[in-house]
Parts: C-alpha cells; sequence; structure tokens
C-alpha cells in the first residue's frame, strides 16, 4: 500500500483498499495483454476465436475491462451474467481453465505491482473455479473430488 501523502491509500465503492498502483488503466492494459496472448494460446485460442469474430472483440475487451473494472474499483459498468456464458460452453475443461488462469496470472505478475497482481489472481481463481463447479453440476457430476484450481503451483 502506497504510504507517499500525495498518493494516499484509496477505498474503492467495494469498501475494500485499493492496491498500489490499481487503476482504470492498469485494467485496460492486462485486459488487452490477456486477450492477445489468450487468442494465439494453443489450448484456450481455439475457444476464443470459434466463439468471438475478429470485429467483434473491441467491444468484448470493454466488456471485460467493465467487468474487473467493476469487481476490483468497484466501477458498477458491468450487469452481465457471465456463468450462462460459460455454461454454454460444455466443451470447457479443466485443460482450459488451468490454462486460462496461468496466463492470466503471468500476465498480472507482469504488468501490476504484486497487491494488484494477487488480488487479480485471488479473484480470478474464485470465478474460474465457479465456472467449474457450475459446469460440473450442469453435466451432472457429483464427483467430491473436485479440487480447488490454483492459477500458479505453490
Ligand atoms: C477462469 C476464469 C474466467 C473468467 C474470470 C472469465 C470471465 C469472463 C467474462 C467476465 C466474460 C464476459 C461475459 C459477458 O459477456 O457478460 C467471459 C466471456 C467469455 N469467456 Fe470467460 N472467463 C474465464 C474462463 C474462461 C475460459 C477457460 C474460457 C475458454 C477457454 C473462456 C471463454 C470465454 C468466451 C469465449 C467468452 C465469450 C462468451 C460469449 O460472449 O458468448 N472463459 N469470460
Amino acid at each position: 500500500m502506497s504510504t507517499d501523502p500525495a498518493d494516499p491509500p484509496r477505498l474503492a465503492r467495494t469498501g475494500r483498499l485499493v492496491p498500489e498502483g490499481l487503476d482504470e488503466a492498469m485494467v485496460r492494459a492486462v485486459v488487452e495483454t490477456f486477450y492477445a496472448r489468450a487468442r494465439a494460446d494453443d489450448v484456450i485460442g481455439p475457444v476464443f476465436n470459434s466463439k468471438i469474430a475478429p470485429d467483434a472483440w473491441p467491444a468484448h475487451l470493454d466488456t471485460i475491462t467493465d467487468f474487473w473494472a467493476s469487481m476490483l474499483l468497484g466501477a458498477a459498468r458491468y450487469g452481465g451474467r457471465p456463468m450462462p456464458k460459460h455454461l454454454a460452453m460444455p466443451e470447457l475443461t479443466d485443460a482450459h481453465f488451468s490454462r486460462w488462469l496461468k496466463l492470466f496470472a503471468e500476465t498480472v505478475l507482469e504488468l501490476c505491482p504484486p497487491g494488484a497482481a494477487a488480488l487479480f489472481i485471488d479473484r480470478a481463481e474464485r470465478i474460474g473455479n465457479n465456472f467449474r463447479m457450475g459446469l460440473a453440476l450442469r453435466r451432472g457430476e457429483t464427483d467430491p473430488q473436485l479440487t480447488y484450481l490454483r492459477a500458479l503451483d505453490s
């Protein structure tokens, strides 16, 4: 957390302190860098490229930026429901979620100070694991062995 009196810690509308350096511009940079990598990735690229047409990407990046800015900064701009969009992709497996989370963690660790990176990673893991759980329930799986997937091996 910043101790610079000219840059005091901020309280987001989420009620939490905003980690040092985290602002709209950083969210935007993370989203643009992550999806450029995701689209080129061997494992998750084909899913994105089959669902999102090239000319639909600018709007998609705006939606995802709104999503993260709402989640982390309390921007209150995202009013979508991401779960049904992922439930509509029954082809998603743990291999996709693992790769998504790993690529995302690598990106935020590269672009953000440690506190901001840790917050992004924690939220992505929680959301990703919710999607996995939703997909498993939708498939009628009741496997009690479904364990929490982490972005990085620890
Ligand atoms: C693991 C954490 C993940 C998070 C936090 C996440 C987040 C999101 C969000 C917020 C949206 C926007 C929904 C909307 O339009 O309102 C979205 C859409 C989408 N996600 Fe994910 N996602 C995750 C995992 C994945 C994975 C593993 C894949 C595939 C490899 C994937 C593929 C997609 C696609 C193709 C869309 C667009 C769906 C559509 O508009 O029909 N996501 N995701």
